[in-house]
């Protein structure tokens, strides 16, 4: 159930309020703005986002970390020079992203490249931009790293990607650290692989690394992951191997509807409590967050188009889609959906369903609302993997995206046009 909101803070959103019956972020009231740039609208908090990177370096506070964002969640633009500015570093799967974190500004020698499927075109380009680390998830990947670097004269550094086979308790979708998953290597090879990785000529063997899934929201798979990696560090440092850093990725949680994760200073004060337990307090350690730094920063504003009672359900119908907004279709998941300017009147229960030909297109289910035609709404949580995973499917224009600084609202990108999305097609 989703009643509106009537006054102050949205729970957990600390930027995004009602005041004077209209929802505002920071200083900006929202209708205005949906009214300005056309709906469906992106619209970010920069404070958010700068707070919850604030959580990570209080969790850090006297000690030797780097944060790097993961691009993945959110890789507009105006996005990444945020993080760059506050001196972020990346973490990266692609060149597109690469260029991407170069293009707003962020530094290569603070970008780390992971992924399962690095091709030698990619290797070559991160090599030639000075990546700082690369995050190997195999033998073939090892093999293919050195014999670039060592074509390109250059040595790359790397840590290998280890699989803990920790249940994340999350969807199995972004649950990464289980023995059946693709990623990384298995934690009772990954010596014999760090010894050949040690052996090859083209790399340098400087960390660790270990992602065990996304939106988690308690912290005892991450305790148990870092055991099980700190044994690895001990094993390697039994066989020689000494390792400058350990990179625990990313994956914590946000609260989307009564999700109670850990803070990322509190989760971090429990894990350095292990790290230093172990004797590796001096150790750098690197993290990899993504959703935990947008996701709560962003929402997406959204009018109504229609409304059509029925017999069984009935349905509102937005001018956002799954195309938009693919996380309910993809993987079920919940965004809030609350009204701009909440109406007083009788509430109905509404499914809240896109424009696009399929079922699957729904963003919320069972919503009690009270709304017509015309009025606008507000998905929440929508700063982490909606516009980045956005598509032009039923060729629909991806959303314009606004980032809200105090009472400065930017255009970031603007909305998408027919010419922009047929752009690169021929006719035969
Ligand atoms: N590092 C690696 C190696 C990753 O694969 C990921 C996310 C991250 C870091 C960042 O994780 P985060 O802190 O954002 O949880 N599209 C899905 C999420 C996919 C996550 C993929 N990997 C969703 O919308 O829930």
């Amino acid at each position: 159930m989703n009643a509106p909101v009537l006054a102050g803070p949205l729970p957990g959103q600390p930027f995004i309020h009602q005041h004077d019956g209209q929802l505002r972020m920071e200083k900006i009231d929202l209708a205005p703005l949906a009214r300005r740039y056309g709906t469906p609208l992106f619209v970010y908090s920069k404070a958010s986002m700068l707070a919850a990177l604030e959580a990570y370096r209080r969790g850090f506070a006297g000690r030797s970390a780097q944060i790097c964002y993961a691009v993945k969640a959110n890789s507009s633009l105006g996005v990444l020079q945020v993080f760059a500015q506050a001196g972020c570093g990346f973490d990266i799967v692609s060149i597109g992203e690469l260029e991407r974190v170069m293009a707003a500004g962020g530094r290569a020698d603070q970008t780390i490249f992971s992924g399962v499927g690095k091709t030698a075109l990619e290797m070559s380009r991160a090599l030639q931009a000075g990546i700082a680390c690369f995050n190997v998830e195999s033998q073939a990947e090892l093999h293919l790293l050195s014999a670039v670097a060592s074509d390109a004269g250059r040595r790359a550094a790397v840590s290998v990607r280890v699989n803990p086979d920790v249940d994340a308790r999350t969807h199995p979708y972004i649950s990464t650290g289980l023995k059946g998953n693709k990623f990384g290597v298995a934690h009772d090879q990954a010596l014999q692989i760090y010894q050949l990785a040690h052996s090859l000529p083209g790399l340098d063997v400087v960390g660790i690394d270990c992602h065990i899934g996304s939106q988690i929201t308690q912290a005892g798979p991450y305790l148990d992951a870092m055991e099980r990696v700190l044994d690895l560090v001990d094993a390697l440092k039994n066989s020689g191997i000494l390792l400058q850093h350990i990179d625990f990725g990313g994956g914590l949680g946000i609260n989307y509807n009564q999700d109670t994760p850990p803070a990322a200073d509190e989760l971090w004060r429990q894990l350095l409590a292990r790290i230093d337990a172990r004797g590796y307090g001096q150790c750098k350690l690197m993290i990899e967050p993504g959703r935990s730094l947008v996701g709560n920063a962003g929402l997406c504003l959204t009018e109504v188009v229609y409304t059509k009672p029925g017999s069984h359900k009935n349905f509102c119908i937005v001018d956002a889609a799954m195309n938009d907004l693919p996380r309910p279709a993809m993987y079920e998941a919940f965004h809030q959906i609350v009204p701009v300017t909440p109406r007083h009147g009788p509430m109905l229960t509404y499914d809240v369903v896109g424009p696009v030909c399929e079922s699957g297109d729904w963003l919320g289910r069972d919503r009690s609302l009270c709304v017509q035609s015309g009025d606008l709404l507000a998905v929440l949580s929508a700063g982490a993997y909606c516009m980045s995973m956005a598509s032009n499917y039923n060729s629909r224009g991806r959303p314009a995206e606004i980032l809200v600084d105090g009472a400065q609202a930017h255009l970031i990108r603007e909305r998408e046009t027919t010419a922009d999305q047929m752009r690169g097609e021929r006719l035969l």
